[in-house]
């Protein structure tokens, strides 16, 4: 049987149980979650036991990348089961601090992003997110200090964030971005696909089959502006509510207008119901 990682809650015992992974296994890869964990988490965990000697993976639903309207109270938590899952997966640490002892009483700084944060993409829907984000991993990033943390194309913005923050802020860790794990019919795994009823579960893999014919049509030449139209009608005719389908510059996250201004990612987000589901692909 696989043994249970070392779970600490604390940042003195997380750091006595760095050093003795670092004098043991040399190297640690981190993998920042917020639990309910699944596949994706599971494919990032892969690649980082590839890509270090420890893997410590962490789990914290961050208030700070919560607006007061989101979903933090509902937010799936099942800290047994991805216990037992990150065992399976060998896992060395599990960092799962309390909420004081990330933001202990009288916490007042945050980490502002602007560049790739200010896209005008999951900014214009929710402000306060990268915000909370950078704040949240900058202070990962040096309470673990390990050589590099994987993170999601999934949230393909939130990588291009952290991944300047981090370099930014001079902050050793080397950020990686991993493929996205989709569902047999081209569905992103996310731990709020939960939400989703059956009829609505059926609808939800439109997103990705818009993205893959948005980016064949822009392969072939075809004008983008009325590509990103169609694409938004047809997401929208399925019961969406559309927030954006848009074409990007894949490193900056600029405009583009036609294919020869690439290397392009397409991003999108929608609202199903209740639920906001997002995705992106490579042309
Ligand atoms: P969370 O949504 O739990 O995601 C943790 C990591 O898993 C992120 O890097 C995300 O991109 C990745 N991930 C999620 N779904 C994936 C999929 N289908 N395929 C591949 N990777 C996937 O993102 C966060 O948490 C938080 O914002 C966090 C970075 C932990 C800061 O609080």
């Amino acid at each position: 049987m696989a043994r249970k990682p070392i779970i600490v809650r604390t940042v003195p015992a997380l750091r006595k149980a760095i050093a003795q992974l670092r004098k043991r296994r040399k190297t640690i890869a981190l993998v920042p979650t917020m639990g309910a964990l699944h596949e994706g988490h599971f494919s990032l965990v892969r690649h980082a036991r590839k890509r270090a000697g420890a893997v410590a993976v962490s789990i914290f639903v961050n208030p700070k990348q919560f607006a007061p309207t989101e979903d933090f109270g509902s937010y799936p938590r099942n800290f047994a089961r991805d216990v037992a899952a990150l065992t399976e997966l060998g896992v060395d640490l599990v960092w799962a601090p309390t909420d004081a002892a990330m933001y202990p009483d009288g916490f007042s700084t945050a980490v502002l992003p602007d560049g790739p944060a200010k896209a005008g993409l999951e900014d214009t829907y929710r402000p306060h997110f990268f915000g909370g984000v950078t704040t949240v991993v900058a202070k990962l990033f040096l309470q673990v200090g390990a050589d590099v943390a994987l993170f999601g194309q999934k949230d393909y913005q939130q990588l291009k964030v952290v991944t300047r923050m981090a370099s930014d802020l001079d902050i050793p860790t080397k950020v990686v971005g991993c493929p996205t794990v989709r569902e047999k019919d081209g569905l992103a795994l996310s731990s709020r696909n939960v939400y989703l009823s059956p009829a609505e579960r059926q609808t939800a893999p439109v997103l990705y089959r818009v993205l893959k014919d948005s980016a064949a049509r822009i392969k072939a030449g075809e004008t983008i502006a009325k590509i990103l139209a169609d694409g938004r009608a047809t997401i929208t005719n399925a019961g969406f509510a559309v927030d954006y389908l848009e074409a990007r510059h894949a490193e900056t996250l600029e405009p583009v207008a036609t294919y020869g201004d690439g290397p392009i990612r397409l991003l999108v987000a929608a609202r199903l119901g209740k639920t906001r589901l997002i995705d992106n692909l490579g042309v």
